[in-house]
């Protein structure tokens, strides 16, 4: 790759410093006015920073990292999009090389086949941003991360921008979710700018607008193994933790019963509980724990209330 036009780019790369960046001008790259674009001074700062042989993009969009290339003097990258005619769940990615960025749709916050540019309506179905189940979403970008590191050279890297959703109440963490193919060598975070929840007053609501990005750098370090970082998702019951204490299993179980019980109920609720199965002396210790911690109240002679001073 030929680097020779670097320095007439300038600006410090924001990577040298630290793991969280901040870039407020995304720079003459790309479309603007394509919805979802990325800032093209992070693919310049990866690109400067990694200086790798040869750069894949995946979900090239409105033509960021293909401007950024061409800014930097680079003549052999690949750019490739659904809007290009490459379908990354279908096609195959072209091998040989060691240094990817992608940034996929963060789930389907922003519709791209026949939303952002017209298309078939064959083309449409392999949009990803355009399935309405946030586990099969995530499931294909999964195939489409496994695709990207099997074809990537052994050394080389894939740097994910990635984008957490917040849709009818509820947080959806792509950064959790999704699984990673490789080392995870860097986690930065970049500030979001200009984003359309930035520009709304959320004042009545009661949550934390996201105002920032996951950039992962998944590294290949081995040409046959392949390590997967997986989140699993279990639900554990409190009843049949160890690891409870006996205050805590009563803060629960007074919460649990409407605030205020007689001991014959929090008896009958936790009778079964792993920590009450373990102590044959389970009765005395649940009336030690409401007698010597000042959040349990007692309201009358074997009735108790959760009390919050
Ligand atoms: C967040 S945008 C990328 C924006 C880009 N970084 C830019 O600055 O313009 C996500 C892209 O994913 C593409 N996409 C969705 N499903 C795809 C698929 N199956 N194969 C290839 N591209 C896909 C969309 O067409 C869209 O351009």
């Amino acid at each position: 790759m030929n680097y020779k036009a670097v320095n007439i780019i300038t600006g410090e790369n924001q990577l040298k410093k630290g793991s969280i960046v901040s870039y407020p001008n995304r720079g003459n790259y790309g479309n603007a006015n394509y919805s979802g674009n990325c800032t093209g001074e992070i693919i310049k700062d990866l690109l400067t920073f990694y200086k790798p042989t040869k750069f894949v993009e995946c979900f090239s969009g409105s033509g960021t990292g293909m401007d950024v290339a061409k800014a930097l003097g680079i003549t052999n990258s690949v750019h490739l999009d659904l809007n290009n005619g490459f379908d990354l769940l279908k096609d195959e990615i072209p091998t040989g090389f060691d240094f990817c960025f992608s940034h996929p749709p963060y789930w389907d916050i922003i519709k791209y086949a026949n939303h952002q540019y017209q298309t078939t309506e064959d083309i449409q179905k392999s949009d990803i941003s355009q399935i309405d189940s946030y586990e099969e979403f995530i499931t294909k970008l999964n195939n489409i991360n496994l695709k990207i590191y099997n074809s990537l050279l052994n050394n080389g890297r894939h740097a994910i921008l990635i984008g957490d959703v917040k849709k009818k109440g509820k947080y959806y963490s792509t950064f959790k979710d999704l699984e990673f193919y490789g080392d995870i060598e860097s986690h930065v975070i970049k500030v979001q700018h200009n984003t359309s929840s930035s520009k709304k007053n959320y004042s009545n609501y009661n949550f934390i607008p996201i105002a920032h990005e996951h950039l992962i750098i998944l590294r290949k370090r081995s040409i046959w193994q392949l390590p997967v970082t997986v989140v699993e998702k279990v639900n554990k019951s409190i009843k049949e933790s160890l690891l409870i204490s006996w205050r805590e299993l009563l803060q629960a179980s007074l919460q649990h019963l409407g605030g205020t019980a007689t001991l014959n109920e929090i008896y009958c609720l936790i009778h079964d509980s792993t920590k009450a199965q373990k102590n044959q002396y389970w009765k005395e210790k649940v009336r030690q724990t409401l007698q010597i911690h000042n959040n349990f109240e007692s309201v009358e002679r074997g009735v108790w209330k959760l009390s919050i001073a």
